[in-house]
């Protein structure tokens, strides 16, 4: 493996190898969950959020305590970060009393600068641009399926978003397939698309947009989806109006295979990019997948902290 990193800022830092090694550690934790109970003992980990979490906040907060450390909720609104004082001397202090800080924000940027800025790990706990713990629980997910291997067809659809760069750079880096089923208007980033192709390029992936959605689901073990509109992105009727063709419902089902599985990082507005019948429905592995945070994060916690 590479020499151990400080921070998890964005998979695009991590190998194959590391990641393999966190989904094979996911699986022991979560066979075990008394395993590395003393690992974080007298150490503090800080939460900083700037947008809303249900599973993000919970599955830290309650794995930090597993492995017998003290996690600190911050209200990003309560700091003098609201009255100007500067993320690099905000850094600074945090690292003078902090083992470790999780960060949801906006900016990537805003990471990076905590992460260059003091000396304790920081861990990108979503941004506008990446999710990657979620996508480091997901891969985890896929794997107690049996299905994380070069036959997976998995596809996306929806919107490209946070949750889908992550999804591309994880794949990518393993060397497994991937389609996204999504609008010609709203594809991933050029610098995304360019840094995936490249990486898929190396690891033998196939990175496969498909406009048409029955066509992107057409053989699917797996069809991913998230949101339309992610937070802090403005509501639009015509993104909304856009998308609709890819919601996932019954119909669009059919046309994969039909024992395949739905994820969904959650949470999910229903009826709208996920219909009721399909999330509720035997196909629909959900609640497994955000069980699986806290596993995948322990597991984060082990690589970062042994
Ligand atoms: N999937 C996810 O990150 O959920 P929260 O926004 O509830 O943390
Ligand atoms: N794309 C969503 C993910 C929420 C977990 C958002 O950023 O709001």
């Amino acid at each position: 493996m590479d020499k151990k990193k400080k921070d998890f800022l964005t998979l695009r830092d991590y190998s194959k190898e590391e990641i393999e090694y966190m989904i094979n550690l996911s699986s022991k934790i979560k066979k075990d969950r008394n395993l590395y109970c003393d690992l974080l003992s007298k150490k503090s980990i800080a939460l900083l959020f700037n947008k809303q979490s249900t599973r993000t906040r919970l599955s830290f907060e309650a794995g930090i305590t597993q492995l017998g450390g003290n996690c600190i909720y911050l209200d990003a609104d309560s700091l003098q970060i609201k009255r100007g004082e500067t993320l690099e001397d905000s850094a600074r202090v945090f690292s003078r009393y902090l083992d470790g800080l999780v960060i949801r924000t906006f900016e990537q940027k805003t990471v990076e600068i905590f992460a260059e800025n003091g000396t304790i790990p920081v861990i990108n706990g979503l941004t506008d641009t990446y999710h990657p713990c979620q996508i480091l629980s997901d891969l985890f997910t896929i794997s107690e399926l049996g299905l994380l291997d070069k036959s997976l067809r998995l596809t996306y659809v929806g919107d490209c978003n946070n949750v889908l760069n992550s999804l591309l750079i994880g794949f990518a880096k393993l060397g497994i397939d991937i389609t996204v089923g999504c609008s010609q208007k709203y594809e991933p980033s050029k610098e995304i698309l360019e840094y995936v192709y490249n990486q898929a390029e190396k690891s033998g992936s196939h990175i496969k947009l498909v406009h048409d959605p029955s066509v992107a689901v057409s053989g699917a073990d797996i069809i991913y989806t998230d949101v339309w509109v992610s937070m802090g992105e403005k509501d639009s009727e015509e993104k909304i109006a856009e998308l609709s063709k890819f919601q996932v419902n019954e119909k669009l089902l059919s046309f994969a295979k039909p024992d395949v599985k739905i994820m969904h990082c959650l949470p999910a507005h229903r009826e709208s990019e996920i219909t009721s019948a399909v999330i509720d429905s035997k196909n629909s592995i959900v609640w497994q997948q955000a069980e699986n945070r806290l596993h995948a994060q322990k597991a984060l916690l082990v690589y970062l902290y042994s």
